[in-house]
Order: C-alpha cells, then structure tokens, then sequence
C-alpha cells in the first residue's frame, strides 16, 4: 500500500525519530549507514558523520559471532519473517559494551526492500539491576549456608575430638593394648579430617567470586566424547547404557569448557546414583540408560539435557536440590553441594539450569540453556552476511 504524506506529516514523522530516546539507526540496503538519531550518538558515542557511510560494524563486539549474523539476516532476508528481534551485546567509541535489544526490519518503497531499520533499546540499566539482585539474593543465601555448615563441620569435629580424648586417655593411662586401638582412633580422624577438605574445597568453588571467564566456542560432541571417556568404563561396569546423542551434533555452545566438564560429571554421576537408587527401590537390576541430547531453541540458545532412567523426583526434592547441603544420601555419602556448584558454573557462563521428573520412579532431566553463539570470530556487530 502506497502512502502519501505531506510535507508536515514527513516532518512530524522526522521529528518522532529525531526525538525517540531509543537508538535508531537506518541503513542502505547494502548496510551502508544513512541515518542514525541523536539517541543512537549519545549511546555509541560516534557522531552521525563519523557513522554515516560506515556499516553496523563499527558497533561489533566479540559477544556474537559470525554464525550468529548470518542466522539473524537469514530471518529478515526470509520473506516470510522479514524481521528480527533479539539481545546483542554492541561496543561503543569508548570500548564500553552496550547490551540492546534490537529489532531490525526491512523497509521498502513499492514492494521492494530499499534498506533496513534498527530500534535498539539500552539494556545497560536493567542488567546493572539484575546483577544488584543477584548479589542481594547471595548475602541471603549465606546465612542458610552458614548454618548448614555448623553442622557439616561440627559433626565430624565432635567425632575427631571423640577419638582423640580416648587415645589421649588411653596413653595416659599407660595401658597395654592402646597401638591397635589407637590407629584405629587416627584413621578415623584422618577419614573426618579429609571429609571437612572435600567440604572445604566444594565451598570454595560456591562462595568463590566469579571471575572474569572468557567464554569460548565448545563444540558439544567434544565435549560429550571427552565425558564419555572418563566416566564410560564405570558406567559399563554397572550395567548403564550411555547413549550419547550429542556425539554426532554439530552444535556449540559458549561455554568454559573446564565448567562444562565440570558440570556435566556431576550431573551425570548424580544419575549414576540415582539409577543405583532405583534399583535399590525396585528390587531389579533392569537395563538403565543416561542420554546426553542437545534441543535447539531459538537462534541464540541451545539447550543441553541429560537424561536418565533413575529414581526420578518427588515434588519436595525437586524444590530443593539445588539448595547448598541439600542430600538424600545417607550421611557421609554425598555433601548436598553438587548442584549448588552445577548451578554456579551455569549462570557464570550465562545460561540456566532446571530439571524436570514425572514422579518418583520415572527419572528426570537436568535441562541447560547455553549460548549457542561464539566469540571466536573477530567482532561482529549488525552486519549483513
Ligand atoms: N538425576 C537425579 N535423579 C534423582 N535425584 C537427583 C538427581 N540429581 C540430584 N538428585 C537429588 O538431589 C540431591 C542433591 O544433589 P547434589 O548433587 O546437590 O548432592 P548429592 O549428590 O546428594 O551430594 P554430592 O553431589 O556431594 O555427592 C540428591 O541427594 C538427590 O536427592
Ligand atoms: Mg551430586
């Protein structure tokens, strides 16, 4: 449809760009600059003659990748989409990031596509929010864990005192009998000893402040294989099938690939245990499978699931797991810490965790949401393919 507009109301048009406080930017359909708004300016820091002829690349940083441009202009190229709405992370003259929400439509004259418009709306404020958030919900969460802990180490101190008074008592006493009795004192301190270190080091990967990590480009069928390796014999000798599927994906995601070797062990020895658990409760030793899967959402995330035939969940350990401590091994077993640290590597990396089970007896599923984009490729901000 063919619009006609006077003078005046291509000027009240022009002034609503001019005036609009989100940054707009509109280009050529080659993606040569040809307009930017005084909101555009202030957010970037160039002047509209330094962008003018340029192209969007001029705002890329490494956040996105190449893969990722082309997957976005693939959807506005699609006649049947013809636009793209998404979070990117830009760069500004300063080297400062600039988190936006873009939207980018092709504008046209008689049908055909003559360039492309950009809306952004600055993120900053709302991310700087959610960080505030973030740190106040941790304070909060340090009391639980401060508790939690008193009892975590005041359990095997009381028992490391316990042998140490009798051994002490022993020796004073001068009986006869005490070297047996006392090395058997001395382990069992030694055992204490080493399970307040492994408590000790769990609560250092939590309560660690999140360094800067560089996310890098994982494939996840290396990943996968790399996973498969170390804990592939223990799971045959206990009669678990692996069925890696993400083998043969071609997907990667941004990810540290320590964190997500990491990640992915315990969650899989968490299934190794609950199959374990589940035969216990049957009373068979059915076949058991933990798969490893990938599902692809939107164009920017990617979601990695581990799934298995365990003892699933009933609704009170499915709101609790992911709290520090939180176990249904028996005592010694496992210190409840496992998931906490899970869900720590996840959100430094960006991404979320959560987990679904049909019920007790029906397994589960821990669900990862990743960034499926990389920042190996130098720079990219909007940018045509
Ligand atoms: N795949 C699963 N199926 C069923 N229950 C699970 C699964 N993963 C975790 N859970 C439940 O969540 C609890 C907490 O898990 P988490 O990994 O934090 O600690 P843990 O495994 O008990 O101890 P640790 O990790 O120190 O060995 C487990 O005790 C178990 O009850
Ligand atoms: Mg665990």
């Amino acid at each position: 449809m063919k619009v006609d507009l006077t003078a005046d109301s291509r000027s009240i048009f022009f002034r609503c760009v001019e005036d609009c406080s989100e940054p707009i930017m509109i280009s050529d359909k080659t993606g040569r600059l040809q307009y930017v708004n005084p909101a555009w300016e202030r957010t970037y820091g160039y002047t509209k003659a330094e962008a003018i002829g340029d192209t969007p690349r001029l705002l890329r940083s490494h956040y996105q990748s190449d893969e990722f441009y082309k997957k976005m202009w693939s959807k506005i190229l699609n006649p049947e989409i013809e636009m793209w709405k998404g979070e990117v992370v830009n760069r500004a003259k300063d080297g400062k990031f600039v988190p936006v929400l873009l939207t980018i439509t092709p504008y046209k004259e008689a049908s055909e596509t003559v360039g492309y418009m950009a809306i952004a709306v600055d993120l900053t404020e709302r991310r700087s929010m959610e960080r505030q958030i973030l740190r106040q919900d941790r304070l909060a969460s340090i009391g639980m864990l401060a508790s939690s802990l008193a009892h975590e180490i005041g359990n095997p101190l009381g028992v490391i005192r316990g042998r140490a008074e009798i051994i002490m008592n022993s020796l004073k006493s001068g009986l006869t009998n005490t070297t047996e009795a006392s090395v058997q004192g001395l382990d069992t301190i030694i055992g204490q000893i080493d399970r307040i270190s492994r408590l000790i080091e769990s609560l250092l990967k939590i309560s660690r402040v999140p360094q800067e990590i560089r996310l890098a480009q994982v494939p996840l069928a290396l990943m996968a294989g790399e996973v498969a390796t170390l804990l592939g014999e223990n799971l045959r000798r206990k009669g678990i099938q692996l069925d890696n599927r993400l083998q043969s994906s071609q997907v990667s995601v941004m990810a540290d690939s320590h964190h997500l070797q990491q990640i992915l062990l315990n969650l899989m020895i968490n299934s190794v245990h609950a199959i374990e658990e589940e035969r216990k409760r049957s009373g068979r030793t059915d076949d058991h499978v933990i798969r490893l899967d990938v599902e692809e959402g939107d164009s920017e995330h990617t979601t990695l699931v581990i799934e298995d035939t365990g003892c699933g969940l009933t609704p009170e350990v499915k709101q609790r797991m992911f709290e520090p401590f939180f176990t249904t091994k028996t005592p010694g077993q496992g210190t409840g810490l496992g998931l906490a640290i899970v869900q720590r590597l996840v959100e430094e990396m960006q991404g979320c965790i959560r987990v679904e089970s049909r019920g007790p007896g029906l397994g589960s599923r821990m669900l990862i949401q990743l960034r499926s984009s990389s920042p190996t490729s130098p720079a990219s901000g909007v940018t045509k393919p």
